[in-house]
């Protein structure tokens, strides 16, 4: 399928989705909120696809939300509308592992959209914010919920209060993403990930992924208990057998995803 504001590869079990708005520091417009919803959608459904990478360029992941396109709505317009609700929810239930491999700016829409993948390898150049306050606006794609999960109260409330960037230094530090690594290798750091990744069965793969983002909705004990069933659960599968015998056969393990 061919898309006018992202460009995607599949390669190796690996879907390669960059954001292509270079114009606007590819601002997050209805277009690509919509075909970036459909690209992850299938990306989930294609059998040759077991890890995604979602980028952007060198310069810009994604510089939030776009202005103009926001700039004359109404009230009306954005809650009678359904500006992106409907897109990130799909977004959001992409079931196979998501990297995002962010290099320069990640603000507002974009950083939340960063913040949606199940984890962020950053670019030595990136700058993550959420300046919607000098908009007038609040951040809408879930900014001051997963941002305070992720770094905390204090550190969140700050970036959201006063729109400050934070590098990539103080991202790593602070828990945001998993790694920073230089600006040229970025996407073959993101890619090893990926196909260290897309070696697994995307089966467990995308068990991993459910259990771990359960942690942020429910108890300890329920966390637990659900992750303990998704575990019993494994051993119905064919790759757990295979994970095993090949252990045990010191052998590398082919899963087929059964
Ligand atoms: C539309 C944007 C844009 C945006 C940049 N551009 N960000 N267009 N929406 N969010 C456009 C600029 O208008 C300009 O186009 C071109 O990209 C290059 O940007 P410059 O500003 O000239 O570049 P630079 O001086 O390097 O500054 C880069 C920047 C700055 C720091 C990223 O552009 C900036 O502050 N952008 C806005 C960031 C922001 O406020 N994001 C939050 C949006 S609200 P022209 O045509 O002039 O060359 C949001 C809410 C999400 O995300 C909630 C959704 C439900």
């Amino acid at each position: 399928m061919a898309y006018e504001t992202l460009i995607v590869e599949i390669e190796d079990y690996v879907a390669v989705i960059r954001l292509n708005r270079p114009d606007a520091m590819n601002a997050l417009n209805s277009q690509l909120m919509s075909e970036l919803a459909q690209a992850l959608g299938e990306a989930d459904r294609n059998d040759k696809v077991r890890c995604i990478v979602l980028t952007g360029s060198e310069k810009a992941f994604a510089a939030g939300a776009d202005i103009k396109e926001m700039a004359e709505q109404s009230f009306v317009d954005m809650f009678g509308g359904d500006f992106f609700t409907k897109d990130s929810e799909a977004i959001m239930r992409t079931r196979k592992p998501v990297i995002a491999a962010v290099a320069g700016y990640a603000l507002g829409g974009g950083c939340e959209l960063a913040m949606m993948c199940d984890f962020i390898i950053c670019a030595d150049n990136a700058k993550f914010g959420q300046p919607e306050i000098n908009l007038g606006v609040v951040a809408g794609l879930g900014g001051t919920q997963r941002l305070t999960r992720f770094v905390g109260k204090s550190k969140a409330m700050e970036m959201h209060l006063t729109g400050r960037f934070m590098d990539a230094a103080e991202a790593e530090r602070s828990g945001l993403v998993s790694r920073v690594v230089p600006v040229k290798t970025l996407m073959e750091e993101a890619m090893k990930a990926a196909a260290r990744i897309a070696e697994k069965s995307a089966l467990t793969a995308m068990a991993v992924k459910e259990a771990v983002n359960r942690s942020y909705e429910t108890t300890l004990r329920e966390g637990i208990l659900f992750e303990r069933r998704l575990f019993h659960a494994m051993f119905a599968t064919e790759d757990q057998k295979e994970g095993m015998a090949a252990f045990l056969e010191k052998r590398t393990a082919q899963f087929r995803d059964r």
